[in-house]
């Protein structure tokens, strides 16, 4: 049996990766320091571990911690079969974090990703898929965007994720270690953070809706991302492990749905799932970020098949839904102490 480690898995994006394979019947070992990941991620992995009978073991470790690491992926690799695929979304995600404290972020970006591809490399894991972030093109001009724009990241985050796909393909070409960087589009869905500043702003609107607040707009709202539902990055991840290695070894491929929505649109869509009556706030535009997104998929569709296959009005429907059901009591308890 292939075996499988996700780090960051008790995050969002890396939780719906163990999650997608146990359900499949594969065994995973993931790893987290529960820093931004969520204990009750794990209980869902550890829910569709118990439901298809496949294995999870998980290792509480800091990416920072070199040695804590390389035992992570030596214990995954001596755990039954080797290890085959490290799926490495651990990091300390959000753009305005990143201004605010860029050495905190830097360490966990940057060194975390360096100390997991050297225990890859040690202990002969064959390929890595890594969370890139489409925030490394910056605001240059040319929509859609294509991966072969040079990159020019504005804040220290998407400096520090464009930093580990230069590493990815440096290990590649150096070592012959198997890695493909999957740069995100604003990827959204349940299990998103709704209440931490860091929020990313679908699951911080959904909340705060339901709780009768009104969201902020920062700027005129006329941004643009192409907002991309989880389901379809988790299916970029499986596709980018299992595809032939002469088709994505040491390549950075766009991970989105190909369509741009402004945020004073998506506000309105939210709006309208939620029965919310009232107007956004506006307010000062946000320092490093970037104005649009918008994606070019082709070069993850001919390399391994990638289709969003989840629209962003059927995420967004899944994702409320979602929401309604996780944080049904925190929204009704903010509606019964409103005047
Ligand atoms: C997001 C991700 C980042 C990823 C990148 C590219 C999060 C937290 N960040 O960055 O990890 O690498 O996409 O995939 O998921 N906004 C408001 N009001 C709010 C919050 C945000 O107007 O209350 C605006 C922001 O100013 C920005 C847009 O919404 O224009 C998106 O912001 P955010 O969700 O934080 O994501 P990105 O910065 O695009």
């Amino acid at each position: 049996m292939a075996r499988y480690l996700v780090t960051g898995c008790a995050g969002f994006i890396g939780s719906w990766i163990a999650d997608t394979l146990l359900r499949q019947g594969v065994s995973v070992c993931g790893l987290d320091n529960f820093e931004t990941g969520r204990r009750e991620n794990i209980a869902a992995v550890e829910a569709a571990a118990a439901a298809s009978g496949a294995e999870f073991r998980l290792f509480e470790a800091d990416l920072r911690d070199a040695d804590a690491v390389a035992r992570a992926v030596r214990d995954t690799s001596r755990h039954g079969a080797e290890l085959e695929v490290i799926f490495h979304q651990g990091a300390l995600p959000s753009v305005p974090r990143s201004i605010l404290d860029p050495r905190t972020s830097h360490t966990a970006n940057i060194d975390g990703t360096f100390n997991l591809l050297e225990a890859a490399r040690a202990h002969g894991v064959r390929r890595v898929v890594y969370a890139a972030s489409s925030s490394a093109y910056g605001n240059q001009p040319g929509f859609p965007r294509v991966e072969t724009m040079v990159p020019m990241p504005i804040a220290p985050y998407p400096v520090q994720k464009l930093m580990g796909e230069h590493y990815m393909r440096s290990y590649w070409q150096v070592y012959g270690l198997e890695t493909v960087a999957l740069r995100y589009f604003n990827i959204f869905g349940p299990r998103q953070v709704p209440d931490s500043p860091y929020s990313g702003v679908m699951a911080r609107w959904t909340l705060q809706m339901m709780q009768g607040k009104q969201p902020t707009i920062f700027g005129d709202g006329e941004q643009g991302r192409d907002f991309t539902f989880v389901g379809n990055a988790v299916s970029a991840n499986l596709l980018a492990a299992s595809a032939p290695a002469e088709r994505v070894a040491g390549r950075v491929f766009n991970v989105a749905c190909g369509q741009r929505h402004t945020l004073n649109r998506t506000f309105q869509v939210l709006a309208e799932l939620l029965a919310f009556k009232e107007p956004a706030l506006y307010t000062a535009e946000r320092t490093g970020d970037i104005q649009n997104s918008l994606a070019d998929i082709s070069a993850a569709r001919a390399a391994f098949g990638y289709e969003p296959a989840i629209s962003f009005e059927e995420g967004l429907r899944q994702t409320v839904a979602w929401y309604q059901q996780q944080y049904g009591d925190v929204a009704a308890a903010a509606g019964a102490t409103r005047p």
